[in-house]
């Protein structure tokens, strides 16, 4: 009888709960454990209703959980009693000291570490699941080889590639895994044990191995490229503005060109969610690091046009409305950094709301899967700035009074001089205009910052309709240009 083989996930946030539970549906044969340092996430797990919303994970869940698939606060236990143990925590952007704004924070990395050190009694395989600087897995094998008792620790790097909305079917169907391992014969059984799992559900054609480094930084490299393309067509959405030219037909035509392709290529009010902006600065640091400024200010230029977007967005909406919206409405549709997740984090209707607070708005804001809470919780935050990382702009107390929150699109709408599209949910495309409308003051706008309302159809109703990167309507064109 072959030993099951045992796997303890560190971390059961948006990466590790989904991909363990995946690996569980598709692996009946190896016994995952999923744990984490906080108890009401573990509860929330356990629970009929999952910490996080991804489409199709409740179903994976229910499938393995309590057959081969568990969540669970004993760290030590379960750590101690793994083959293969991936490491999901957190790593977010230092805030304060060296390298502070860009720099990625490893405190939960180096605590997981330290616990794995202290704790394991066999041979352990150590899987980066986070996304981390590369040489991170040498730091990794010094904190695991100082404290081990003649244990042999060996270090995979595996970055996960799913983006959130869309986690069950990555999983599923992966573009590419890919495993970094040391070129020693230690190194290589490690990284061939840890292929062996995925080759249960992905053709072997699809798992990359490399280096270690090359591993880690693929990753970065990865979602800088990916960013990159949403600041590239945003940056020409500012210019399409300003002549007449649209967007939509421009990233078209360029996506048929088959070297550049068709995906990734919507102009937006400005891309948000917990990887792209930290994994740039994250990239910037090291190159700083390595010497080599250049390529540094290449990549935060990214960052510097998404910012541009947002800004530019808010200052779109305060033009239109005769440069000011102090006391007057706003309504807000979408409060997520994407449709389908109800995650929040560096989400661009952040920036958009305090823009618009800034201007003492009144904003009315309804997201159909984030709560009030949470949007709360979003606005009162200091904004960090990671330009300039000494600089926190604090919230004023007042402003936050300015913003209600509601559980559906006409109650938002009702009564408010202007409406931004800020998520691009379904829901959005197919709401009855013509009764929001009816029920806004005149003038009324729509600003589009996900280019998803059919604006013609919009126009004929009466409202004064703003899309990105789009043929200005008379009126925006008459008002003052915005930068
Ligand atoms: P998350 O904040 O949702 O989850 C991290 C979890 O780790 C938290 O629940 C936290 O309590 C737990 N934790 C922290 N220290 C711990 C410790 N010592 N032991 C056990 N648990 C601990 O974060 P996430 O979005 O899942 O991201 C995790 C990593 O994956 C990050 O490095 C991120 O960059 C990377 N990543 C994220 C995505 C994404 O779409 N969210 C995609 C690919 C990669
Ligand atoms: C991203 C990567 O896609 C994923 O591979 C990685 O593992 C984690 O980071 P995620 O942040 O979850 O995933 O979502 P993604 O679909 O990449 O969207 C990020 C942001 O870009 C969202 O705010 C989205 O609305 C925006 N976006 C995306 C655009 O503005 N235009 C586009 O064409 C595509």
């Amino acid at each position: 009888q072959v030993k099951m083989v045992k796997i303890c996930c560190l971390g059961a946030g948006y990466v590790g709960g989904p991909t363990m539970a995946v690996i569980a549906l598709k692996c009946p044969d190896i016994e995952v454990v999923v744990v984490d340092i906080s108890s009401n996430r573990i509860n929330a797990w356990n629970s009929e209703t999952l910490p996080i919303y991804e489409p199709g994970l409740d179903d994976v869940v229910k499938q393995c959980r309590g057959r081969n698939l568990f969540f669970s606060t004993d760290i030590e236990k379960h750590i101690a009693e793994a083959d293969i143990i991936f490491v999901s925590v957190n790593t977010p952007t230092k805030t304060r000291g060296l390298g502070a704004g860009k720099a990625a924070d490893l405190t939960y990395w180096e605590s997981a570490a330290r616990m794995i050190a202290d704790v394991a009694k066999s041979d352990k395989v150590v899987v980066e699941k986070s996304t981390v600087p590369v040489k991170t897995a040498e730091a990794i094998e010094k904190i695991l080889t100082h404290n081990s008792k003649g244990i042999n620790f060996q270090i995979l790097s595996n970055p996960e590639f799913l983006a959130e909305g869309t986690a069950i079917q990555d999983l599923f169907n992966p573009d590419r895994v890919l495993i970094g391992g040391r070129e020693t014969p230690e190194g290589k059984a490690a990284v061939q044990k840890l292929k062996e799992v995925y080759a249960h559900w992905v053709p072997e054609d699809r798992i990359l191995t490399t280096n270690l480094w090359s591993a880690e930084l693929s990753k970065l490299a990865a979602n800088a490229f990916l960013a990159q393309r949403i600041s590239s067509v945003n940056a020409m959405s500012a210019l399409c503005e300003a002549t007449g030219a649209n967007v939509s037909e421009v990233s078209y035509a360029v996506g048929k060109d088959s070297r550049i392709g068709p995906k990734f290529l919507n102009a937006s009010v400005g891309f948000g969610g917990s990887c792209f902006q930290k994994d740039i600065l994250n990239l910037v640091y090291i190159c700083e690091c390595n010497g080599l400024p250049e390529v540094a200010n290449y990549w935060k230029q990214v960052i510097k046009i998404n910012d541009y977007q947002k800004s530019r967005f808010v200052n779109r909406v305060v033009s239109s409305m005769f440069n000011t919206v102090a006391n007057k409405k706003i309504a807000v549709l979408g409060f997520a950094f994407k449709k389908d997740t109800g995650d929040t984090r560096e989400t661009p209707a952040i920036d958009v709301c305090k823009g618009l607070l800034g201007d003492k708005a009144k904003i009315s804001i309804y997201d159909p899967q984030v709560t009030e809470d949470q949007i709360q919780r979003d606005l009162a935050m200091n904004k960090f700035d990671w330009d300039h990382p000494l600089h926190l702009q604090p919230m004023s107390p007042t402003a936050v009074k300015q913003v209600t929150v509601t559980w559906d699109a006409y109650e938002a709408t009702k009564d408010a001089h202007g409406v931004c599209i800020l998520t691009e949910w379904d829901e959005f495309k197919n709401l009855d205009y013509a009764k929001i409308y009816e029920g806004m003051q005149k003038p009324a706008f729509v600003f589009d910052g996900r280019n998803i309302v059919d604006s013609e159809k919009l126009r004929e109703i009466g409202f004064i309709v703003y899309s990105i990167g789009k043929p200005l309507d008379a009126w925006l064109k008459d008002m003052p240009a915005v930068a």
